[in-house]
């Protein structure tokens, strides 16, 4: 499978660089190495059939695959949001990475930055998306990026420990499996959600605890398998607003704890 099309060349490179110069006055993008590996993976090998445009717009998501119901379960995820998250990770060469949510690109960029001495696994808990994930990256030339089909609750053993693991799912919660496998000063960056908002956080393994490095408000698609949360959702206006209640679900919910969402994933901003 060759997914490259000499033709858009040229239009790649202009959407990049704009996508590149945009990352940058927003501030998710800080770093020379983070800019670097937006330009050398080409982020369009693993969105097949999306418009470019799209591809390369820095806030913009997009869509795999949805539920019976038509809710997103899987995206690849917005450039805005992968560059904080790498620079938040602070990937150096020789490093071994988990990558919890599998789009792809993202792997690929963690694979060029720990370079050829450095290991990457991704993990998710749905097989067409798994299956996605090892067509595309091996079309684009990253074929030693590990691809595990598991519910990521139980982090991934066989390739641990970690000295980073980055979950680009929502999380409820921090399983103590991916805390026991970070390496002694390994760090987690994880989509947490508190009281109705998620915040990326990058955490610090400092002995039996965690140390919150920094935090940036986004949105994630949620967490499935285990580590699913229940949450109530009450459609107002037919679909076009909805009232979610993810903490706890009892009857009188303080105006604080609700969030009103539409279907699709909001928005990133940064604290
Ligand atoms: C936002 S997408 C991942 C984006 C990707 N990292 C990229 O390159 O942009 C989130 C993924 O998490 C996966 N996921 C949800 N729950 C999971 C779980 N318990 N274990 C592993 N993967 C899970 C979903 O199937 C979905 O594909």
């Amino acid at each position: 499978m060759n997914l490259t099309n000499p033709d858009e060349s040229p239009q790649v490179d202009a959407l990049r660089e704009t996508m590149i110069g945009k990352l940058r006055e927003i501030g998710a993008l800080r770093s020379d190495r983070v800019a670097e590996v937006f330009r050398a993976v080409p982020r369009h090998l693993f969105t097949p059939g999306a418009p470019l445009e799209k591809v390369y717009n820095p806030t913009d998501a997009v869509y795999v695959k949805r539920d019976e119901h038509g809710v997103t379960i899987s995206t690849v995820s917005a450039p805005e949001l992968q560059a904080f998250m790498l620079e938040q990770a602070d990937l150096q060469p020789g490093m071994n990475a988990l990558e919890i949510g599998s789009g792809g690109v993202n792997a690929a960029m963690m694979a060029w930055l720990v370079g050829p001495e450095g290991v990457v696994t991704t993990v998710d808990i749905d097989p067409d998306v798994a299956h996605r994930a090892r067509g595309l990256l091996d079309a684009a030339g990253y074929s030693r990026v590990n691809v595990v089909l598991a519910d990521a609750e139980n982090g991934v053993p066989e390739h641990a420990p970690y000295d980073r693991i980055i979950v680009t799912v929502g999380a409820w919660d921090i399983p103590p499996a991916w805390v026991n496998q970070l390496a002694p000063g390994g760090r987690i960056v994880v989509p947490l959600r508190m009281r109705g908002l998620t915040r990326a956080l990058a955490l610090d393994r400092n002995g039996d605890h965690l140390v919150s490095r920094s935090a940036m408000i986004c949105g994630f698609v949620k967490m499935r398998g285990t580590g699913a949360h229940q949450e109530r959702v009450l459609p107002l206006r037919g679909e076009q607003i909805r009232l979610r209640f993810d903490d706890g679900g009892g009857r009188t919910i303080p105006a604080s704890r609700t969030v009103c969402s539409t279907r699709s994933a909001p928005k990133c901003g940064r604290v």
